[in-house]
């Protein structure tokens, strides 16, 4: 689309910028958008004139949700694997193999077509930004052409190649750390923007997720983890020290974990800037207790919600079913959800264009079909996205 844009008629602008409370609302505004960015944000009766309009109706409008933590490249599904679980089996995380399994035997155009179709969905929902990893390949070819795929739909894209020892190598795990680490990176790393590593008792200890991911640093690679998901254990700590970007799940937190995730960060650069990201579809879908996200917030720690769309332990790419999720089940606030959603999701990725709305950002807009952002978590499982922009582009 070319030419400016003028979404106007907004009865409750969400900016996470200058405004109203922690969400920095605006009330009767409008947003300019002019080549993909917001150019001005002010009231709507001062609005300026524009090529194209998009009339809210005195709706409300959010950035759009930046989802930072997403498994997409996948084959098959594990719906048996979900109902053996509603009948009381544990989650383990076993059935990653099982997703290996039918991930390596798909096509590439079977693999782009999940891609889209989950993507696809997911912008319907609201998001505008969304994270890939890879991780269901775990051989050198399935791994770089899982990136590849990823790469076509996002930039964030981010190699797992640590994500479960594959079967063939299960009796000689080092094995496998010096493969992810040497031609496996080296074939991912062109694709890829982070590196992630499942650091978990049955995934990886935290001498090889920090072997790996020192690995993914050297080559360029920024860091992100999965750590406490399914019990205590280093992974929080370690992330904390090589200054990952964002430590997520965060499920099972010990005083340790939380004195270094809410260590200041200092302008000089030094202390915590890692992000806790919590994905409370996970425990939705593997009935687990959810993380404390009180705790947390209380603590200063800076807490970002994604969904963790994958088909084992979370198969949702609703953000809003995650907002919800945080304020009925982890006692957020709905303000403190939505931030996490959006601004906090562009903390994990390192983005500072994304998650608000305010002069020189990304214009990624989300138009409610209701009148407040309360909405999100008051009405769970409704559609409230009337309409998404992406880019300045109405979608
Ligand atoms: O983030 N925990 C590791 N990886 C995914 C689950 C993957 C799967 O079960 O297929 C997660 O929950
Ligand atoms: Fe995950």
């Amino acid at each position: 689309m070319s030419g400016s844009l003028l979404v106007d008629n907004i009865g409750e602008l969400v900016t996470n910028g200058a405004g109203e409370g922690p969400l920095g609302i605006r009330r009767n505004a409008a947003v300019l958008v002019e080549e993909g960015r917001v150019v001005w944000v002010g009231p709507s009766a001062y609005a300026p004139a524009a090529d194209h309009h998009v009339d809210a109706g005195g709706a409300a409008v959010l950035p759009g949700f930046v989802d930072s933590h997403a498994h997409l490249v996948f084959a098959g599904d594990r719906a048996t694997e979900f109902a053996a679980r509603m009948a009381g089996q544990p989650y383990t995380g076993g059935g990653i193999r099982t997703t290996v399994g039918a991930t390596r035997a798909a096509t590439d155009e079977e693999l782009r077509l999940t891609v889209r179709r989950l993507r696809g969905e997911a912008l319907r929902q609201g998001t505008t930004t969304m994270e890939i990893k890879s991780g269901y390949g775990l051989t050198v070819a399935d791994e770089a052409r899982s990136l590849r795929i990823a790469a076509e739909t996002s930039t964030e894209t981010t190699f797992l190649g640590a994500h479960v020892v594959p079967a063939e190598y299960a009796d000689r795990p080092d094995d496998y750390v010096g493969l992810v680490c040497g031609p496996m990176l080296a074939a991912a790393a062109p694709y890829a923007k982070w590196i992630d590593v499942f650091c978990e008792r049955g995934a990886f200890d935290v001498d090889h997720a920090r072997a790996i991911l020192a690995c993914g640093q050297a080559a360029g690679l920024g860091v992100r983890l999965h750590a406490n998901q399914l019990g205590p254990g280093p992974g929080v700590r370690l992330g904390v020290e090589l200054d990952a970007a964002s430590v997520d799940h965060c499920t099972h937190l010990s005083d340790a974990d939380m004195d270094a995730l809410a260590g200041t960060a200092h302008s000089d650069g030094s202390g915590t800037r890692t992000v806790a990201t919590l994905l409370p579809g996970a425990e939705f879908s593997t009935r687990s207790p959810y993380p404390d996200a009180r705790r947390l917030l209380d603590a200063g720690v800076t807490v970002a919600l994604a969904t963790d769309c994958n088909p084992g332990s979370s198969y949702t790419s609703s953000m809003p079913f995650c907002v919800a999720l945080a304020v009925r089940e982890m006692r957020m606030t709905p303000a403190e959800a939505v931030w996490a959603a959006t601004a906090g999701g562009a903390r994990a990725l390192r983005r500072d264009d994304i998650g608000v709305l305010t002069p020189g950002a990304r214009a990624d807009l989300v138009v409610l079909d209701a009148p407040s952002y309360l909405h999100l978590a008051y009405r769970p499982g409704v559609p409230l996205i009337r309409q998404v922009i992406r880019n300045g582009v109405p979608q």
